[in-house]
């Protein structure tokens, strides 16, 4: 990137992103999908009623972008005055708490919330849930054997990651679905509509107030988790705010269940989908962490990061980007891209190097990457040992999935085990 606009501005293809992305063919074949958008140019124009951004396509400008610190995740620091979409002042306290979580932060309040949040989410921590994480799949995989067919998302790829972060935070388990249903409704995309949200309004504050009170439990009745632990956590005199603290909870409960949940669903129907591979894993299981990788890059769990805000004018890739402009960053589509992966398109669970960008890059690079990964290596393992007969109970063309362009996921997967 460079800030000389020496040469004739280009102008960038003009694009309803989401829809392009959302269409069946898309979701069957996503690769040939992000070719196109990379074929039409690194920078795409997304203007529709709700949004007007700037979409980066390949890999490179997209680690440029995470890297640089003229573009900001907080879009209060442009100081124009402007509100997002989400800060008017009809906006539900909990949307208002997520802009406040700390994936919306620049430095220093970002390094602040990170600083804070680490101290209780060691490394430790994580390698101890190993055990557990192994106990809650042979439980979740004895109730799957019983059945002819079940639904890997509801009766695996859900319940882990949803019990392993409810446990970790101290969720009390009789409101853990309550928690569950009540986060898959606020983020419906169909909620995003006018309609939509009105109806959703109730569950917005539900939700608020669902964590509130887990907060004020934990200072009331401390425990060993990770609550406990934000309420107590201390550095250098540093505390956090009541507000801080709800949308720290709000972001860890979210991203410790939503995202893994894909890793795990999109991983296996994956390998079902290439037997060769699947049948690799099988012969070396040794193989597991280099396929987590790959799985990770191919099946993109997570399509995109937060938006970024520009803060001051630049170039990418020769297209002029002026200060204030909104940037949508494209991982699925650099994890994609042929100039940054050899045969991107082909899955290969030996793949190496393999610099994939789905947990991110940078100052925000997912805080949470261990713990996804623990759970995947326990997870898909487990059950292909399990089921050596494994496969697809309905043909993969009616596979549902998830309208949802940020998180990439299967509504249900139905195997059958026989
Ligand atoms: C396969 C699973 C996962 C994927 C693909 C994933 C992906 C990501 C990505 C791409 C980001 C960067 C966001 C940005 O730059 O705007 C991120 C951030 C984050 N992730 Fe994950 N994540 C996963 C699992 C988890 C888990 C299990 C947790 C939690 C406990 C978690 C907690 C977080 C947090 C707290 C951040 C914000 C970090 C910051 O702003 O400094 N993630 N994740």
């Amino acid at each position: 990137m460079s800030t000389a606009f020496g040469s004739p501005p280009l102008e960038p293809v003009r694009l309803d992103v989401r829809r392009e992305l959302e269409r069946p063919e898309a979701r069957l074949d996503p690769s040939a999908a992000y070719a196109r958008l990379r074929r039409l140019g690194p920078v795409l124009r997304w203007r529709t009623w709700t949004q007007d951004s700037l979409v980066i396509t390949r890999y490179e400008e997209v680690m440029n972008v995470l890297r640089d610190p003229r573009v900001a995740n907080d879009r209060r620091t442009l100081g124009d005055g402007g509100k997002g979409p989400l800060e008017r002042w009809w906006t539900p306290s909990i949307m208002k708490l997520f802009l406040g979580s700390m994936v919306m932060k620049d430095p220093p309040d970002h390094r602040r919330l990170r600083n804070l949040v680490q101290k209780a989410f060691t490394p430790a921590m994580v390698d101890n849930l190993t055990g557990r994480v192994e106990q809650i799949t042979a439980e979740l995989l004895d109730a799957a054997a019983r059945k002819p067919v079940f639904d890997l998302i509801a009766d695996l790829a859900l319940p882990l990651p949803l019990t392993v972060i409810s446990e970790m935070l101290g969720v009390p388990e009789p409101e853990r679905m309550e928690f569950r249903a009540l986060i898959g409704k606020v983020l419906d995309p169909d909620g995003m509509s006018l309609t939509g949200f009105i109806f959703n309004y109730p569950n917005m504050v539900r939700l608020n107030r669902f964590l509130r009170r887990l907060v004020q439990l934990r200072r009331e009745q401390p425990g060993d988790d990770l609550v406990t632990a934000l309420v107590q956590a201390d550095v250098g005199g540093d505390r956090f705010s009541e507000d801080e603290m709800i949308s720290m909870v709000f972001l860890l409960l979210f991203a410790g269940h939503e995202t893994t949940v894909n890793l795990i669903g999109n991983g296996v129907l994956a390998l079902l989908q290439h037997p060769e591979q699947l049948q690799r894993l099988r012969e070396r299981p040794e193989l597991i962490d280099s396929a987590i990788e790959e799985l990770l890059r191919f099946t993109n769990p997570v399509g995109t990061v937060a938006p970024r805000f520009v803060r001051e004018d630049l170039e990418i890739a020769g297209f002029k980007i002026p200060r204030g402009s909104t940037l949508t960053l494209l991982l699925a589509s650099a994890n994609f891209d042929e100039a940054a992966f050899a045969d991107a398109d082909r899955l290969d669970i030996t793949r190496s190097p393999n610099r994939h960008v789905s947990f991110g890059f940078g100052a925000h690079y997912c805080l949470g990457a261990p713990l996804a990964r623990v759970e995947a290596r326990v997870a898909i393992p487990a059950l292909l040992q399990r089921f050596p007969g494994l496969r697809l109970a309905v043909p993969a063309d009616q596979v549902r999935w998830r309208a949802n362009m940020g998180l990439r996921g299967l509504a249900s997967l139905p195997l059958a085990v026989g």
